[in-house]
């Protein structure tokens, strides 16, 4: 049998919150950036009416329900919107359209694990740009100094996963006009419903119309609850659009994640208050490390990173055997951090009570 290409083993297997020691207690899981409320209850009551009805039908391979109702919700035109199983599958069907191998893909250092991933499947080139300073931050300069000849597109988390930070308006705006056309700029913008406090934040949808190049790419994963169901979307160009959905497998969101997404965008209270509590207990989550002496990189988003140095490991153990899952950063070498979800309020109580008991 023919081996897989080489780059394929230059990848390592990505590595779920939920794999954890045997010995760990799951009680709070705050690992993998969920939504610790779950989903609304009208995507409930929606999936219970759809799993009592119609499972041996195919779904609407154009999700049009879906696109018409995200296309309302965010003003942008049904016809630029494709749905996806995750934003994940998008942004790897993205890398398979338009990469060729040795293709130079840009990818901020400790950008999101699924960007390398997508690059390498496809036998095309990551290049990585460095952050700079404490807070790990990304520039405009060091993102144009990386880009040569081969570039053909760049993944920027917007905001990022692990590292919080983002791009503001005039940086990106900056990066757009002066980035060549012919490099795809995909936005992922997977956090972008809880950006809402940081008014220099643009998921960057009003760039798309002028910039062809740009793509976003947005989750139904975080603030709405609906990691489980896998759903996300992409608004883009129509040329880009046309491309994906040639390749995109035809039913690659089933009618229940279609449902579920469309009742999820009927209760954006849900969602407002998802929001709210995240940000009152990121704050307060801030707030304990700060007056502990622990620092962390500030951001908008789900979770924070934060820095044990030499004792990340002794901490993310003496946690998960006292009920705390949160996430090692292994995987990013990024060894002296834990990324912490925000959870419950019992979570939340409970971590504070640890991260007291450590720093005795
Ligand atoms: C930055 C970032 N982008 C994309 C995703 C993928 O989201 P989805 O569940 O929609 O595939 C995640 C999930 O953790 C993420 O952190």
């Amino acid at each position: 049998m023919k081996s897989p290409h080489a780059s394929i083993y230059q990848i390592s297997p990505y590595v779920a919150g939920n794999v954890v020691p045997a010995d760990f207690v799951f009680r709070h899981n705050l690992a993998s950036n969920e939504n610790p409320f779950g989903a609304s209850p009208a995507v409930h009551n929606a999936i219970t009416a759809y799993v009592k009805s119609s499972t041996h039908t195919y779904p609407d391979g154009n999700a049009i329900k879906l696109r018409h109702k995200i296309s309302e919700t965010f003003n942008v035109p049904f016809q630029n919107i494709v749905c996806g199983c995750g934003s994940e599958e998008l942004l790897h069907l993205l890398a398979r359209t338009y990469l060729s191998p040795a293709d130079e893909v840009l990818i901020p250092r400790y950008g999101f694990s699924v960007y390398n991933i997508a690059v390498l499947s496809v036998s095309a080139v990551p290049v990585f740009i460095e952050r700079e300073g404490e807070h790990k931050t990304l520039s405009v300069s060091s993102i144009l100094s990386a880009v040569t000849p081969k570039t053909r597109m760049i993944y920027l988390d917007h905001p990022g996963n692990p590292i919080g930070n983002f791009l503001d308006y005039e940086a990106l705006t900056t990066l757009i006009q002066t980035l060549p056309s012919s490099i795809m700029i995909v936005l992922d913008a997977a956090y972008a419903e809880y950006m809402n406090v940081s008014e220099s934040y643009t998921a960057g949808h009003e760039f798309i119309e002028i910039h062809p190049n740009v793509v976003v790419a947005r989750s139904f994963s975080k603030a709405y609850g609906l990691a489980g169901i896998r759903l996300g979307w992409m608004h883009a160009a129509d040329t880009v659009i046309d491309a994906v959905n040639r390749i995109r497998a035809p039913f690659n969101t089933s009618t229940l994640a279609q449902h579920a997404g469309i009742s999820a965008l009927n209760d954006l209270e849900f969602v407002d208050k998802t929001v709210a509590h995240t940000h009152e207990w990121r704050q307060k989550l801030n707030m304990v490390l700060h007056t502990s002496n622990i620092s962390f990189i500030p951001c908008c988003t789900n979770f924070t990173l934060v820095c044990f140095p030499d004792r990340a490991t002794e901490f993310y153990h003496s946690l998960g055997r006292n009920g705390i899952i949160v996430r090692p950063m292994t995987m990013y070498k990024l060894t002296d951090y834990l990324r912490i979800s925000v959870g419950t309020e019992e979570a939340m109580t409970a971590l504070f009570e640890q991260i007291h008991v450590f720093k005795k």
